[in-house]
């Protein structure tokens, strides 16, 4: 969580700041701040709440800020102390020497903190970061590297930091162990930041960092090393990013940008990957032979979130179409669990950002007990595909809305593509194979045909938006598409949604249905919908109202719910893809509705860089 950008060249860098700062916002808006080398001296601004209000603060100092060379900033996700001014970064030394900015976890700082006490150190902040501060300024002889490096040898935890010192006005130390930095490299000028969201701007050539890097940055200068300073060696990669395919482009929020964008995002997962001549996936990005395939005789897939969910869809396709074994953990649960992986267990990881911690700490873990590792992710260059050396990029391009969309629908798409692979090497005839093709090739347009039907979901929506409680209930490859769809009315509208399958409603949540509490029923026209109109019938006869999912034109639904979602009609594999888009758009509109931030929720970030 959090976001941080820094900055060392000739031109003016508060707006260059402050604009890499709103772009990584989407890592955490609790509270923002910057520190500059300006005359020698450091300056620091900072502000609870997100970036606009950090602007507003600068306004009236930008003449006075405009001869700064160098600074760094910040935009916070609180894990140790509240979101206040004093718990913002940067945090200084007791002699305002030094300013740190950090995105991590110390775990050990509570001894680190009480050593610092007992020195003398004085707190001004709650924050496990600011120990950071202290200690660089306690190993400081003149060499920032050093003194930064030495520090962090103290440091149990995560950490991507940024240091700059008042007596060097062009100079930033970073370093990253478990937080992603990247280095921008300029004409004259250097950038760092958390992501390439915040250095696309500025250049097209970036420097991927490595756990236990640490970097010295000058405008013309790069010197990396390792904590034990021996100079290391990374190259500079090509940033292909289409900056405007950042910006809203004329929509009200991201999310809605992002929802729309869903039939060419998943064209472009398609792209290339489809192989009629032997009915198969061409992913060569998983780089395994047909042998290695069929050795492949189990597969964990590892994920949070709605990645998670994508996840349990790709547990039907790998049991279904493949016939392997599949289960999904909780990525958080793998390492802890001490889970059974042989070698020929496949461990799938699956994220959008690729920097979830939970989800990198699974693929670490599934690499030490000798796995083949994968990821399914959309970051390209992020860690968790770096560390794999396998997987597939969804080419869904950036996704800044906090509730995650097109990558759900890019997911199950290259899931269902690794399913056909798999299959073709395994049981799936030929024939077979050539259907599933065509079924995916359908995704896109049904997309769009949900799409094309927006302003009546948003009139459905608009009833419900009062609703303090709400069930999602689904069967089959549709019951993951449920959990989906409580996980997104809950994050951006705040209303209190669970996903359940539908049997499991009555052991128990059933107790909690009356008049006020509808039930969103995915009962489209696939293996299983007999049994969700019996559900149905039961939520009705408690006075829920019903609002179902349901396949063009099924009277057998749409006379008994109260309300109904068209979904077009497809095969069972793809149908949770039109479902799901129907249910993000519902639920962008519920929050439309009661006026929530629908791209920033509170207490949300996109990237949990964080256990
Ligand atoms: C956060 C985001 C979710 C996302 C999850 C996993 O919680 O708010 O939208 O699904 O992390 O993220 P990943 O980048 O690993 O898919």
């Amino acid at each position: 969580m959090c976001g941080i950008i820094g900055y060392t060249g000739n031109r003016e860098l508060i707006n260059i700041l402050t604009d890499g700062l709103k772009r990584l916002e989407y890592r955490g808006y609790d509270s923002a701040g910057l520190a500059v080398v300006n005359n020698q001296q450091l300056q620091v601004f900072k502000t609870k709440g997100k970036v606009k209000a950090l602007e507003e603060r600068l306004h009236d100092h930008l003449q006075l800020l405009s001869t700064a060379s160098v600074g760094i900033a910040h935009t916070r996700w609180a894990t140790h102390g509240e979101p206040n001014e004093a718990n913002a970064h940067p945090h200084l030394d007791n002699a305002g020497h030094f300013a740190v900015v950090h995105n991590g976890i110390i775990d050990n700082f509570a001894e680190l903190r009480n050593r610092l006490l007992d020195q003398g150190c004085r707190f001004a902040s709650e924050t496990d970061s600011e120990v950071l501060a202290h200690l660089v300024a306690q190993y400081y002889d003149g060499n920032l590297l050093e003194a930064v490096a030495s520090a962090l040898k103290q440091v149990k935890g995560t950490f991507g930091i940024a240091v700059i010192a008042r007596d060097l006005p062009q100079t930033i130390v970073t370093a990253r162990r478990g937080s992603p930095i990247v280095i921008g490299v300029g004409a004259g000028e250097t950038l760092i930041a958390s992501d390439v969201t915040a250095l696309a701007a500025h250049t097209d050539r970036v420097i991927y960092l490595n756990d236990d890097d640490i970097a010295l940055v000058t405008p013309e200068t790069i010197d990396i090393r390792s904590l034990e300073n021996v100079p290391v060696s990374r190259e500079i990669a090509a940033l292909d990013w289409d900056i405007s395919a950042a910006e809203k482009n004329g929509y009200d929020h991201f999310m809605l940008k992002e929802i729309f964008e869903q039939p060419q995002a998943v064209s472009n997962t398609i792209r290339g990957r489809l192989d009629f001549r032997t009915a198969t996936a061409a992913l060569s990005g998983l780089n395994l032979t047909p042998r290695e395939l069929a050795m492949i005789n189990r597969i964990v897939i590892a994920a949070c979130g709605t990645s998670m969910h994508a996840g349990m869809v790709g547990e039907y396709y790998f049991e279904d179409i493949v016939g392997i074994s599949t289960e999904v953990e909780q990525a958080a649960e793998f390492r802890y669990r001490n889970p059974i992986i042989e070698p020929h267990t496949l461990v799938l990881a699956i994220s959008q950002s690729g920097e979830t911690a939970d989800t990198l700490a699974a693929v670490r873990e599934g690499l030490n007990k000798g796995a083949v590792v994968a990821a399914i992710c959309n970051v390209v260059g992020a860690t968790i595909p770096r560390e794999s050396n396998r997987g597939i990029y969804l080419h869904a391009g950036p996704e800044i809305g906090v509730a995650s969309t097109k990558a759900f629908t890019c997911q199950v798409t290259a899931l269902l593509l690794t399913a056909l692979l798999f299959g073709r090497n395994r049981r799936l005839s030929q024939t077979a194979g050539l259907e599933l093709i065509e079924e995916i090739q359908q995704i896109p347009t049904l997309i769009q045909q949900v799409l094309d039907h927006a302003d009546k979901i948003e009139i459905i929506a608009k009833k419900y938006a009062d609703a303090k409680d709400c069930f999602f209930i689904g069967r089959g490859n549709l019951y993951p598409a449920a959990l989906e769809g409580a996980l997104k009315l809950k994050e951006i509208s705040y209303i209190h949604a669970e996903g359940y399958h539908a049997a499991e409603l009555k052991h128990g949540p059933i107790a909690l249905l009356d008049k006020g509490v509808p039930v969103i029923a995915l009962a489209n026209d696939v293996p299983g919908k007999e049994k969700i109109l019996s559900n149905i019938q039961e939520c009705l006869a408690r006075k829920s109202p019903v609002i179902a999912t349901a396949t063009n034109n099924d009277t057998s639904v749409s006379h008994l719910v109260h309300d109904v979602i068209t979904i077009p009609s497809c095969s069972a594999f793809v149908a949770p893809i039109p479902t799901v888009v129907a249910l993000q758009l519902f639920s962008y509109y519920v929050a439309k509705e009661r006026g929530c931030e629908i791209d920033q929720p509170r207490n949300l970030a996109k990237s949990v860089t964080v256990e």
